[in-house]
């Protein structure tokens, strides 16, 4: 593994990402040399924090004066019940990806959805106002992805799960912003014709299982921009076979980038150099 800490004094300001399993977080690699990048005096560790000692964590960022945190798999849930205070789009996503810490009172956001958007626009030049989108996945992932979408003005979100109660919960939550429905995953063919976006949120592909796909090949056509929030492998099967069918695909390397980089403006109000944290995040996979 790259060592990437800089030097430390009585002034940096520490952060850190905290969840379990955690060695194979990228974050402190990519947060950290985005930190280097900027001259920010401060630095970002990865801490394994069991569920039992969640509450002791958070309230260890209060004690310690950490200047926020990261939080992944398996708090981002149980930890908004520790903070002062739960951002409007962390509230309808359900889950906590950033904490920030504003002089003790720790507030709680999500960059996962915009950090979606972003690199979706980013990197495909999507409009996604009046867009119709078909999401694959009616988990925590989606509800996070659904609400950024619907914010940026898509028309509607047909939300197709394998258990068609979750789609169907998910599409009554998300119809307050925007038109949603839910379907099972096996109808998706009668509304291909329609969407111009799919996204799977689903973790069908994801590696070691990189045989697997969440959609037929036959479904898709070269009018659809496909995106997969899987970013190991970087190209999945879903992936390969929309590229195979003329459409753009979109993986998923982006959205963790910008959920970082949203992240690192909510901490320090700068902009990310994303470039170079996308740079070292490439060189990890290495
Ligand atoms: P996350 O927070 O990563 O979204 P989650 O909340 O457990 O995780 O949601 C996982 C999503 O992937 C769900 O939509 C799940 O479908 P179900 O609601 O039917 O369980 C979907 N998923 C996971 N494994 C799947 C599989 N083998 N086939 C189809 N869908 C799958």
């Amino acid at each position: 593994k790259q060592l990437n800490q800089q030097g430390i004094n009585s002034d940096t300001v520490l952060y850190g990402v905290l969840g379990d399993p955690i060695r194979h977080s990228r974050s402190p690699i990519m947060i950290g040399r985005a930190f280097r990048e900027m001259g920010i005096n401060a630095a970002y560790a990865a801490f394994r924090v069991e569920p039992q000692d969640l509450s002791a964590a958070v309230q260890g960022i209060r004690a310690l004066g950490l200047g926020g945190a990261n939080v992944t798999i398996p708090h981002k849930i149980e930890v908004m019940r520790y903070l002062d205070e739960i951002d409007e789009g962390a509230r309808v996503a359900g889950a906590v990806n950033t904490i920030v810490n504003k002089g003790g009172r720790l507030i709680g956001y999500n960059t996962d959805g915009i950090g979606y958007v972003r690199s979706l626009k980013n990197e495909t030049g999507a409009s996604l106002a009046g867009a119709r989108v078909l999401m694959l996945g009616a988990g925590g992932a989606a509800r996070g992805v659904a609400y950024a979408l619907a914010r940026e003005g898509v028309s509607r979100i047909y939300i197709a799960n394998r258990t068609l109660e979750r789609a169907v919960e998910l599409a009554d939550l998300i119809g307050e912003y925007t038109s949603a429905v839910g379907l099972r995953t096996a109808d998706v063919g009668d509304i291909m014709r329609e969407v111009d976006i799919v996204v799977n949120t689903t973790s069908v592909g994801m590696s070691p299982n990189v045989d697997e796909t969440p959609l037929p090949a036959e479904l898709l056509h070269n009018r659809l921009i496909v995106s997969d929030l899987i970013y190991n492998p970087q190209e999945t099967r879903l992936l390969r076979e929309a590229a195979l069918a003329g459409a753009t695909a979109h993986g998923g390397l982006g959205m963790f980038i910008y959920q970082g980089a949203y992240a690192f403006e909510l901490w320090t109000g700068q902009p990310a150099p994303t470039d170079a944290m996308r740079e070292v995040v490439l060189e990890s996979f290495n």
